[in-house]
């Protein structure tokens, strides 16, 4: 069962991607240097993936709650966790085991397992997309990802946030030019991208991801374009993170002096 996650790298793409086999004891990954390297590997912004991080108990466990249901792209939806004694421990475990890994790997003082999202459905044929949720400038999406599920999470990821702004900028500026205040830039690039538009349109170079299970991984899905073009049951923990230097969206537009209006005005307060 010795299930390893496998990778096809496009050269035209500039995001690493890192594969390591999970060591028996945690503490093996953390030493400050590596932490260090860690760090600013997912900042690149890279992908880090970490194999066999959780065992056949507890992906068992976490599988009772497995549904055939197919989750249509942004639907909301509300499949509640198994109210089993087996899957209660299962969570319970696999959650401190994530918690664990994601401090011993990049040594950020972590109060708790930030903000998760059980997903026991079926995902697939995404658009190319950055995720749209807000994450305040002088912070970092840290997300972790486990595929709990029976069969490989697949993954295409396409250029970085940063990659779009040094080669594209003219396309940005047309694509964004009515950008409302508060509105997500990434709402009217994947939109572009869907008609055949702008730096996510089909065509453009993919890294191709399949994540095995038992697998975890770190990857900023505001920072790095990614689709699911298939996946079952994932559990989601994520941490915002205080950073130094910061790569939000905006700070990344201002850096390449990509003219996008209302960059940073939030949306105004609601007449309700
Ligand atoms: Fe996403």
């Amino acid at each position: 069962m010795n299930d390893v996650t496998k990778v096809e790298l496009d050269p035209r793409l500039e995001t690493p991607i890192l594969v390591m086999p999970c060591p028996a004891d945690l503490n093996d990954f953390a030493e400050p240097d590596r932490q260090r390297e860690m760090r600013e590997f997912y900042a690149k912004p890279g992908i880090i993936v970490i194999d066999q991080v959780i065992g056949e108990p507890v992906l068992t466990g976490l599988r009772e709650g497995l549904s055939d249901y197919r989750r249509k792209f942004k639907e909301k939806f509300n499949f509640g966790r198994p109210d089993t004694e087996s899957f209660r421990s299962a969570y319970d475990q696999a959650i401190k085991r994530m918690t664990d890994l994601t401090i011993a790997l990049f040594g950020y003082d972590l109060k708790d397992g930030g903000t998760m999202s059980y997903r026991p459905l079926i995902t697939a044929d995404e658009p190319l997309h950055y995720d749209t949720y807000d994450v305040p400038c002088g912070q970092m999406s840290l997300m972790s990802v486990l595929n709990f599920d029976h069969r490989p999470r697949k993954w295409n990821v396409g250029p970085s946030f940063r990659e779009i702004c040094r080669d594209s900028a003219p396309d940005l500026e047309e694509i964004l030019k009515k950008k409302k205040p508060g509105e997500s830039p990434s709402v009217p690039i994947r939109t572009a991208g869907l008609k055949g538009f702008g730096p996510l349109k089909d065509g453009t170079p993919l890294h191709r991801i399949e994540f095995a299970p038992g697998a975890v991984w770190y990857a900023n899905p505001k920072a790095i374009s990614h689709q699911i073009t298939y996946g079952g049951g994932a559990h989601f923990q994520q941490w915002n993170i205080d950073v130094s230097d910061c790569g939000c969206q905006s700070c990344i537009f201002e850096a390449f002096e990509v003219n996008v209006p209302n960059l940073r005005t939030p949306a105004p307060a609601s007449a309700a």
